[in-house]
């Protein structure tokens, strides 16, 4: 079974095709992904207007082009997955659209697919076609239930159990910012280019953690809470708190008070003080992510765990839980890990197995679905 994936939530316009590779899970056949990031970059994050109309330009050639990659033709797919929330509803539209139309010309079942749940999917691709295989690196084996996933993008953090493949739970999320959005605008701050997750972590390289002392954000069961914390349960996660201190951290560095804009912090900061400013705020904010996996971990015991979105490319993310985690973690190859049609696709092959199609006359977006 062929199932074609189609993903236009954000910035990247992006198709691929999978199939089942029995019971080791998927095999990638094609994966083409054409973001319109240079244009956002001028503005230093995403300018939804942008994103829709270069969305309009590149969906029809990203899926011909991932169609003639896989080498195949209409007759060979067996379904098509889309993603129709969550995500930017300009975006969004142009997806499900097309996904709409193809679906009902080609005469296809079409499958609705959540971005968030999506990202853990991209851990279910363990091999890829002859002409792929060298470009990717792969987990050999799915990751077993019960699963442990913890999803980390520009939109969302969040942890979540599965039991199966529909029947999970979300144990936590953030309060405010996700994790990615946190080093979006902190690199922002630091007058670092978009986006700020590896523009960030290159930076903390040559700087010194501890130089600078950013508080964890404490959930009520760890004690400790401040405003911006009051109310997070034992699995959320807040980063507005870090942000702010970031914020007041760098202006006390340069002599100035809580007044002083952000975005002139740049220019006034020495490159020695950025770098401590970046080395301390990663430390702290990945330190969060793996504490409350750590944490997940040891109460429900799952039989893996899966780290997905964007985040998940981080080296320093993935350092610290392989450094902490008794067992080995799933983290996608890092073009799997950002927005991408294949795990559009992954999820999609398992709807069709588990679950029935949606009606291609009436899918609509869902701008704030959440799982
Ligand atoms: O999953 P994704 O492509 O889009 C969303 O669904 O949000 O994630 C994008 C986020 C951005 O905030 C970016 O800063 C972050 O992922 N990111 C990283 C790295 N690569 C991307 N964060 C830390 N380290 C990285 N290497
Ligand atoms: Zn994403």
């Amino acid at each position: 079974m062929k199932v074609l994936g189609i993903e236009t939530s954000c910035d990247e316009t992006a198709a691929a095709v999978v199939e089942s590779n029995g019971r080791r899970g998927l095999k990638l056949l094609s994966n083409v992904v054409a973001s319109s990031m240079d244009m956002h970059k001028v503005y230093g994050g995403i300018v939804p207007e942008i994103a829709a109309r270069s969305h309009i330009e590149s969906i029809n050639p990203v899926i011909k082009q991932a169609l003639a990659e896989a080498g195949c033709g209409w007759p060979d797919v067996d379904g098509i997955a889309v993603t129709h929330g969550p995500g930017l509803g300009g975006s969004l539209l142009v997806g499900v659209l097309s996904a709409r139309t193809l679906a009902i010309i080609h005469k296809k079942p079409l499958y609705a697919i959540n971005h968030v749940q999506a990202h853990v999917y991209a851990s279910f691709i363990t091999s890829a076609s002859d002409k792929l295989a060298k470009d990717y690196k792969f987990q050999n084996e799915v990751p077993a239930f019960p699963l442990l996933a913890l999803v980390v993008s520009g939109g969302h953090t969040q942890l979540v159990l599965f039991e199966s493949h529909f029947d999970y739970r979300v144990l936590g999320k953030t309060a405010d910012d996700a994790v990615g959005e946190a080093f979006d605008k902190v690199a922002k701050m630091l007058g670092l280019p978009y986006p700020g997750g590896p523009s960030v972590e290159k930076l903390a390289k040559k700087g010194g953690s501890r130089k600078f002392v950013f508080p964890k954000a404490r959930s009520r069961s760890q004690g400790m809470h401040t405003d911006a914390t009051q109310g997070l349960g034992r699995y959320d996660f807040s980063y507005s708190g870090l942000k702010t201190a970031v914020l007041r951290a760098a202006q006390q560095a340069i002599g100035e008070n809580h007044n002083f804009p952000s975005h002139k912090l740049a220019r006034k900061l020495t490159e020695k003080q950025k770098a401590d400013i970046a080395a301390e705020f990663s430390r702290v904010a990945m330190e969060t992510l793996v504490d409350k996996t750590m944490l997940a971990y040891e109460e429900f015991l799952p039989k893996s765990v899966v780290v997905a979105g964007g985040v998940s490319a981080s080296p320093e993310l993935r350092r610290q839980i392989n450094g902490r985690l008794p067992i080995d973690a799933f983290f996608p190859d890092a073009k799997l890990c950002t927005d991408n049609g294949a795990m559009i696709a992954a999820l999609g092959y398992y709807q069709g197995k588990y679950s029935s199609p949606t009606d291609a006359k009436k899918l609509d977006i869902q701008p704030n679905l959440s799982m």
